[in-house]
C-alpha cells in the first residue's frame, strides 16, 4: 500500500542553524525557509535525491510543535511521510486493522497542499507516521 518515503520531519529549536548545518556540513540542497500559518510552523525543505527532509520549528502562538519542542528542547525527529495512492483506502484498512488514525479520521491537506493523515504512534512502536496521498500520475519517474 505505501509507496515512497515523502520526508522525515525534524523539530528544531533554531531553523537557520539548522538549515545552516545540513548546507554546510552535509552539502545538502536546502531551500529558503516557508512560513506556513494555517500549520503552525516554519519549514525548511532538504532535498535528497531519493526523499527530502523537513526542518520544522513554530511559528505563531498555538503551534502544534510547541508541545514537543519543551519536551525536547535540543529538538528531534517529529514523524515520518509515506505516500500513498489512495488516503480513502489506507484510512479503511489502518481502522479495521485496530490503528487509530489521528483527528476525526478525515484526511487534511498538509504542508504541501496535498491530503494526509497521521496515525497514532501508540499504534506503530512509538513513531508519528503521516500518509500523504500522492497519484501515481504526480510522482516523478
Ligand atoms: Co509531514
Amino acid at each position: 500500500m505505501i509507496g515512497r518515503l515523502n520526508h522525515v520531519a525534524i523539530v528544531v529549536p533554531d531553523l537557520a542553524a539548522a538549515a545552516a548545518k545540513y548546507r554546510d556540513l552535509l552539502g545538502a540542497d536546502v531551500r529558503p525557509p516557508r512560513d506556513l500559518p494555517e500549520h503552525g510552523v516554519t519549514v525548511v525543505f532538504v532535498e535528497l535525491d531519493n526523499s527530502k527532509v523537513e526542518l520544522m520549528t513554530p511559528f505563531g502562538d498555538n503551534s502544534p510543535v510547541a508541545k514537543f519542542l519543551t519536551e525536547h528542547p535540543n529538538g528531534g525527529m517529529h514523524h515520518i511521510c509515506f505516500e500513498v495512492p489512495d488516503l480513502a483506502h489506507a484510512a479503511r484498512k489502518l481502522v479495521e486493522g485496530g490503528a487509530r488514525v489521528l483527528g476525526d479520521g478525515t484526511p487534511k491537506t498538509g504542508a504541501h497542499g496535498l491530503p494526509v493523515l497521521f496515525i497514532h504512534p501508540k499504534d506503530f512502536d512509538g513513531t508519528l507516521i503521516e500518509l500523504e496521498e500522492v497519484k501515481p500520475e504526480l510522482q516523478p519517474g
